[in-house]
């Protein structure tokens, strides 16, 4: 049975209207999708795969889908790209990476395959080359293999390979445990893509930052060098990480000759619900644009129906700014700002809905500046019944994001605390909202904030409440594709 056919075959015939998903943001045409994959450019476009199960709203057997875009907004949705099909990936195409090379558009994956005792699995990594839209897996694969990992390392937990080129040589970061169940980072290296060479560990938990480092990303930006990772099973640290699966920054520095990275403690990447498994790309114009899946392990729910499962953020722009990394939305989403409403200076006192502030597919800025109040309040996707609450604590310096009343209707994290920077002298809050999300950028990319919810679409509302005096502006755009 040709498996690669048959997924084509059924997301061609189940594929989901779009204005039943979101509009802008990646959605799987049919069924399940979490991490993005194969994040690149190639051929004038970029590329998005994701992990991808058609069949059902439920992990299952890993494909990778696939889509293009010219613009990060308007995404065009190809066939599936990676089947579970061969010996060495037959318990599923896990995540991975990809990049342009004279051979073509390279995929590197990881392959799960079944213990021949029964006992687990291991994990190994693939290789598979196309030119956009169809690709064949090498007969070289897997091309790495637990094997060349020291005596000791996890050969079942060893996945997600991120690629990228410097100078004539490859490079490839792997997520792994150590022999005491510590996650880390390894690093390989290779001329030609088929003959790899372990070359050590890039970085190490040191017992203290979860479990599993899965779907690590290393690179080079603005004269530093960032390593992301999402590690599972933390315990929750003061408001900077929250228990289960996170994903992380280390900001550091990288010596080329050794091949060694000191890093620093890791920070937070988001603080909503919803975010996990980030990968980037490096555009022909320079820009470090970050992807993720804006869903939780931990906390899944899909509404009665509803015939897909799993979303990414919108594409983010990143840099580094007095040594903190800062997210923007890609810049492109403002060629499809329409009806511009804008308040200037206005004086909130109590509660208030402003005329024109309101709906679920909106590119909207709040700023406070000074005032006196300790709480200001944000209402979106908000009817009598409904609404998403951003709530600040000025005096505290924290803000919560609440989803109690979002249409939620199991029992999983509905709310969020943030640290804010200190926000005595103001805070500007952009949010983003595509039908089922907010994903929120504080003061021009200093913090991210993203969370789903499953209000009905004619929850529509946004009122302010400030219990003193606060002078706020209001620029809000609909999202028209
Ligand atoms: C992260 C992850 C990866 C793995 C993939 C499987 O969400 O667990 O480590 O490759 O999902 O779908």
């Amino acid at each position: 049975m040709d498996l690669l056919q048959k997924a084509r075959d059924y997301e061609e015939e189940n594929r989901i209207p779009q204005e039943e998903r979101p509009a802008f943001h990646v959605t799987p045409p049919v069924g399940w999708i979490n991490d993005p994959n194969g994040f690149s450019f190639y051929q004038g476009k970029v590329h998005l795969f994701y992990q991808y199960h058609p069949y059902s709203t439920a992990w299952g057997p890993m494909h990778w889908g696939h889509q293009t875009s010219k613009d990060f907004i308007r995404w065009q949705e190809c066939a599936a790209a990676l089947a579970p099909d061969e010996a060495y990936d037959k318990e599923g195409c896990f995540s991975g990476s990809a990049i342009e090379t004279e051979q073509g558009h390279v995929l590197v994956y990881t392959g799960v395959v079944k213990n021949d005792d029964g006992s687990g699995v291991r994990q190994n990594q693939c290789i598979a080359v196309g030119d956009g839209k169809n690709y064949k897996k090498s007969a070289k694969c897997p091309v790495i293999t637990g094997d060349m990992l020291p005596e000791g390392f996890s050969r079942s937990d060893f996945r997600d390979p991120k690629i990228w080129k410097d100078g004539n040589v490859y490079y490839l970061v792997a997520g792994n445990l150590d022999g005491d169940g510590n996650g880390q980072i390894v690093l390989f290296s290779s001329e030609n893509l088929y003959q790899w060479k372990y070359e050590g560990v890039l970085a190490h938990s040191e017992g203290t930052i979860g479990r599993m480092w899965e779907c690590p990303d290393f690179f080079e930006l603005d004269g530093r060098h960032i390593l992301i990772c999402s590690p599972q099973d933390m315990e929750a640290q003061g408001y900077e990480f929250h228990s289960g699966n996170n994903a992380v920054y280390f900001l550091g520095d990288y010596e080329k000759g050794s091949k060694t990275f000191s890093r620093g403690n890791p920070v937070s990447l988001d603080y909503g619900l919803d975010f996990y498994a980030p990968q980037t790309t490096v555009l022909p114009d320079g820009r470090r644009i970050m992807i993720a899946w804006m869903t939780s392990w931990d906390a899944l729910f899909i509404p009665e129906g509803q015939k897909w499962q799993g979303m990414m953020t919108l594409p983010r722009e990143l840099r580094v700014e007095h040594g903190k990394l800062m997210q923007q939305p890609v810049r492109e989403l403002k060629n499809y700002r329409k009806n511009k409403i804008f308040y200037k200076n206005e004086i909130l006192e109590g509660e208030k809905c402003y005329n024109g502030i309101r709906g679920r597919m909106i590119d909207f800025t709040l700023t406070i500046h000074a005032g006196e109040f300790h709480e200001f309040t944000v209402d979106v996707a908000k009817s009598e019944e409904y609404h998403t609450r951003i709530s600040i604590d000025k005096d505290k310096n924290i803000m919560e994001i609440d989803r109690t009343y979002s249409g939620v209707r199991r029992d999983v994290a509905c709310i969020r605390r943030v640290k804010l920077p200190d926000c005595e002298a103001g805070v500007k809050l952009r949010f983003i909202m595509d039908r089922n999300s907010v994903e929120l950028f504080v003061n021009d990319g200093e913090m991210a904030v993203s969370t789903v919810i499953y209000t009905p679409l004619d929850a529509e509302e946004i009122s302010l409440c400030c219990d003193g005096r606060a002078v706020i502006d209001l620029e809000k755009y609909e999202i028209e594709l």
